[in-house]
C-alpha cells in the first residue's frame, strides 16, 4: 500500500523551520497589539455568499479558486480563501463599531485557495493581517501601510518596495472602466480569452494581464477619472506616508478583489518572481459592509503571506535558524524511577529552564548520545538508587564529567554546570 503524502498545493512546516514560523507569527502578533490590534479569530468555513458577495463574484478568487461543498445540512459552506470578509462580518455581527471606531483587529491562520501550485503559490497558505473598521479618514490608511511597512522592517528584511495606488470611489470607478471599455474594444480580437471574459464583467482587471502587456501598457491611468475629493483623499494619504515609508506610486495596481475603493497597495520582494512577487497586499474597502448587509461602514487592512515571508527570512537567513534545543535531559533508568524523574523535570522547568524526559528502554550509552545530538548539554540520570537516597547524577555533556547532588540542590547544580560551560566556550 503507498503510503498517504500531504494535498497537492500544500507544505508541512517541520520542526527544523518552525522556529521561523514562530517567530515571524509571533513578531506580527507583537507589533500589531502593540499598535492597537486585538486577536480576532473567526471560521475558517463561512456561508459561501459571504465570499460571493464580499470578495466578489467577478474575481478569480470567487470564479475558479475556492473550496465550496454541500454539508451535511446542505448548506453551501467555502473554507475561507481571504479573511477580510469574516473580519467585517464578525466585527458588525457583535456590533463593536458602535462601541470604539474604528474596531481595531488583527488575525493570523490558514486561507484556502485552488490555484495552480507553484513556488510561493499553495493551495492552503496562511496569512497573517490587520483591519481597522469604521472609519473613514485617510489617517487610517496611513496607519496600516505604516504598520505593515514597521513590520517588515522589524523582520530586517531588505530589498523590499511598497506599491501604492488609488481606485477612487464607486463613480470614479465607473468613469474608469468606461474608459478602459473604451480603450480595449478596438483591440477587442488581440485580447487572451481571460480578458475578453474581463471586458464585460471587470474590465479593471485588464491591466493584471501578464499576456497583453502590451495593451496594458498605452491604457489609461486612473488619475484621468478620480474627483477632486478623491484626489484630495489620496493626497492626505501620501503625505501622511511622506518621509516615513518609502512608497511607489504604481497606478496599475488594481489588486484581485472587488471590494477595494480609495487606497489600494502591495509590498513586493525582489527575490520574488511575476505574480508571486507580494509578500502582502489591501487597501480601503468602504463598500464591503454594505454588499454584505450590514449598515454602510468603511474599514481599510492588509493580509501578508506568512509563507512567502518564511522563504525570504530563510533566504536571507533572518531570524532564529536552529532546530529546537532542550537544554536538560532528565533520563529515568527504570519504570519504578519515571515518576521521580517527571518530577525533577517539573521542578527543573519551574524555574523557566528547559527539560525533557527520556523515558526509553534503550541502553543509558544511547540515551546520552540522543541526548547530546538533540542538543542537550546536561543530562540528569534517575535510576533506583538515586530515587531512594534523594541524590542525582548529573552528567555535563560538554564536558564530559559526571557529579552527584542532592536532589534539593538539582536546579543550582544544573545552572552551574551550564554557566561554566558558557565561560568555557
Ligand atoms: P491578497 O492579495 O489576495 O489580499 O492576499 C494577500 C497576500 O497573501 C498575498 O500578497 C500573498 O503574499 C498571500 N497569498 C495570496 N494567495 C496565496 C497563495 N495561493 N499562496 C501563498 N500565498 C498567497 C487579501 O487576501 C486581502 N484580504 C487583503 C486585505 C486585507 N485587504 C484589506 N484587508
Amino acid at each position: 500500500m503507498p503510503a498517504i503524502t500531504a494535498p497537492r498545493g500544500t507544505q508541512d512546516i517541520l520542526p527544523d523551520r518552525s522556529p521561523r514560523w514562530e517567530w515571524i507569527l509571533r513578531s506580527h502578533a507583537d507589533l500589531a497589539q502593540r499598535s492597537g490590534y486585538a486577536l480576532l479569530e473567526t471560521p475558517i468555513f463561512e456561508a459561501t455568499e459571504l465570499f460571493e458577495r464580499g470578495t466578489g463574484a467577478g474575481t478569480d478568487v470567487v470564479e475558479k479558486e475556492m473550496y465550496t461543498f454541500r454539508d451535511r445540512g446542505d448548506r453551501s459552506i467555502t473554507l475561507r480563501p481571504e479573511t477580510t470578509p469574516s473580519a467585517v462580518r464578525a466585527v458588525l455581527q457583535a456590533h463593536l463599531d458602535q462601541e470604539t471606531r474604528p474596531v481595531r483587529v488583527r488575525y493570523a491562520g490558514p486561507q484556502f485557495r485552488y490555484d495552480r501550485p507553484q513556488a510561493g503559490r499553495y493551495r492552503q497558505f496562511w496569512q497573517v493581517g490587520v483591519e481597522a473598521i469604521g472609519e473613514h479618514s485617510p489617517g487610517f490608511d496611513v496607519e496600516v501601510v505604516d504598520l505593515a511597512w514597521r513590520y517588515f522592517q522589524s523582520l530586517g528584511i531588505e530589498g523590499i518596495s511598497l506599491q501604492l495606488n488609488t481606485l477612487g470611489d464607486l463613480d470614479d470607478r465607473t468613469r474608469y472602466r468606461a474608459a478602459l471599455v473604451a480603450y480595449y474594444t478596438p483591440h477587442r480580437q488581440q485580447l487572451c480569452d481571460d480578458c475578453t471574459r474581463r471586458l464585460e464583467i471587470n474590465p479593471l482587471r485588464l491591466l493584471d494581464c501578464k499576456r497583453d502587456s502590451g495593451l496594458v501598457a498605452g491604457a489609461p491611468d486612473i488619475a484621468g477619472s478620480l474627483s477632486a475629493p478623491s484626489r484630495e483623499f489620496f493626497e492626505r494619504v501620501q503625505s501622511g506616508l511622506r518621509g516615513r515609508v518609502p512608497y511607489r506610486l504604481n497606478p496599475r495596481l488594481v489588486r484581485g478583489l472587488d471590494y477595494y475603493a480609495h487606497t489600494t497597495f502591495e509590498v513586493w520582494h525582489e527575490s520574488l518572481q511575476g505574480a508571486q512577487n507580494a509578500l502582502g497586499g489591501g487597501g480601503r474597502y468602504d463598500g464591503l459592509a454594505a454588499v454584505l448587509g450590514f449598515p454602510s461602514t468603511p474599514g481599510v487592512g492588509y493580509a501578508l503571506g506568512v509563507e512567502r515571508i518564511l522563504h525570504v527570512c530563510e533566504t536571507a537567513g533572518l531570524g532564529p535558524n536552529a532546530a529546537q534545543r532542550t537544554a536538560i535531559t532528565v533520563i529515568s533508568l527504570d519504570a519504578a524511577s519515571l515518576n521521580v524523574a517527571l518530577g525533577h523535570a517539573d521542578q527543573l522547568r519551574g524555574a523557566g529552564r528547559e527539560a525533557v524526559v527520556d523515558a526509553s528502554d534503550r541502553r543509558l550509552d544511547r540515551r546520552l548520545r540522543n541526548a547530546e545530538r538533540s542538543g542537550s548539554r546536561v543530562a540528569v540520570i534517575v535510576g533506583s538508587d538515586e530515587a531512594r537516597d534523594g541524590t542525582i547524577t548529573v552528567r555535563d555533556l560538554v564536558g564530559r564529567s559526571q557529579t552527584t547532588t542532592p536532589a534539593a540542590a538539582l536546579g543550582e547544580h544544573v545552572d552551574a554546570i551550564l554557566r561554566k560551560q558558557q565561560s568555557d566556550a
